[in-house]
């Protein structure tokens, strides 16, 4: 057995808390007692904190707070998402390796995760910060639609985000279109859809999400802090990273389900429900032009509805949008 499988081993024994003893460990696995000594301070190098009490044996006390595939795996509760889990310690940006994932065949609902991106990107050839703290993660989907249906899948994955936000920490999560999801009015995850294809089928999409969790703006990046905050910045504590990446798949399989059976209604719904835009006086700027008027509705594409000053109603398809202080 290949010592990282040994180890997940000895980590799936020892989860629930409890004391086990070397000789149980060395039996079940079927190596020395000396060798499980072994893995386990190499456990200890990577971040795990285990407790050794003689004539008692080992027990886990702190697990580190990194995105190992097995800890995500553990417990995660979804039959597609998650199905592959693709973790590195520093990437340039997950987007690029999901994408020769996809290209290489790997199936929908794989997922690749960074602790770290040194190239991060967001809409519109951005930069996307991306230190250490945050869930930096893209998912490779292969939906049965047109690539101009890519904006439903965004205000899909807005709606998993938020939803998966509010049920875990009680925060007040809002969407702002198209892909902002905000706590206030700072940006605390952005979204970004890339699909791939041809004019009348998409061949895969990767969808990737940057999520502000474990990190302070105002120590890390004081120039984003007006703009942008983290959840343990809203929270006043740390979370388990873990816990939201599984608790996002499960708000994201569900979301996916629905709109593969057809009801993008029901999210659309869901969205407007979430959305900190709508009924706001509100400024678009795209990169041909700039107008201001009140954000009324979305689309069933998607797309954002903004009643002018003069009744017309404009149809926006990309831009970036500013709620006016009136
Ligand atoms: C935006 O709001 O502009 C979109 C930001 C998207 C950032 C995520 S982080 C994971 C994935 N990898 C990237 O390089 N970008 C996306």
């Amino acid at each position: 057995m290949v010592n990282g499988l040994v180890r997940e081993k000895i980590l799936a024994l020892l989860r629930n808390g409890n004391y086990v003893s070397g000789e149980e460990l060395s039996k079940k696995l079927n190596i020395s007692r000396t060798a499980i000594w072994k893995h386990i301070k190499a456990l200890e190098r990577k971040g795990y904190k285990i407790e050794g009490k003689p004539n008692l044996g080992y027990r886990l006390v702190e697990k580190p707070d990194l995105l190992f595939p097995h800890e995500i795996k553990a417990g995660l509760k979804t039959k597609k998402f998650g199905c592959k889990i693709f973790h590195f310690k520093e990437v340039t940006s997950t987007q690029e390796i999901a994408k020769k994932l996809a290209i290489q065949g790997y199936e929908e609902g794989t997922i690749v995760v960074a602790e770290k991106q040194t190239q991060g990107r967001g809409r519109v050839g951005r930069e996307w910060f991306s230190p250490f703290g945050g869930v930096w993660l893209s998912i490779i989907l292969k939906p049965k639609i047109p690539p101009q249906h890519a904006q439903k899948i965004t205000l899909l994955v807005a709606v998993a985000i938020a939803k998966t936000i509010r049920k875990m920490y009680n925060l007040d999560a809002k969407i702002k279109w198209p892909n902002d999801v905000l706590i206030g009015n700072r940006k605390v995850c952005g979204i970004l859809v890339e699909a791939s294809g041809e004019a009348d089928r998409v061949n895969y999409m990767v969808v990737g999400v940057g999520v502000n969790i474990n990190f302070d703006f105002r120590k890390v990046q004081p120039k984003l802090a007006e703009t942008a905050i983290s959840i343990s910045q809203a929270l006043g504590k740390k979370v388990s990273r873990v816990e939201f990446v599984q608790n996002f798949l499960v708000e994201m399989e569900k979301a996916y389900n629905i709109f593969e059976a057809g009801g993008f209604n029901q999210i659309l719904d869901e969205w407007k429900k979430l959305s900190s835009i709508l009924g706001c006086k509100v400024k678009i700027v795209s990169y041909k032009e700039t107008f201001v008027g009140e954000a009324i509705d979305v689309d069933e594409d998607g797309f954002l509805l903004v009643k002018l000053e003069d009744g017309l109603i404009r149809r926006v398809v990309a831009g970036d949008v500013y709620v006016r202080k009136v």
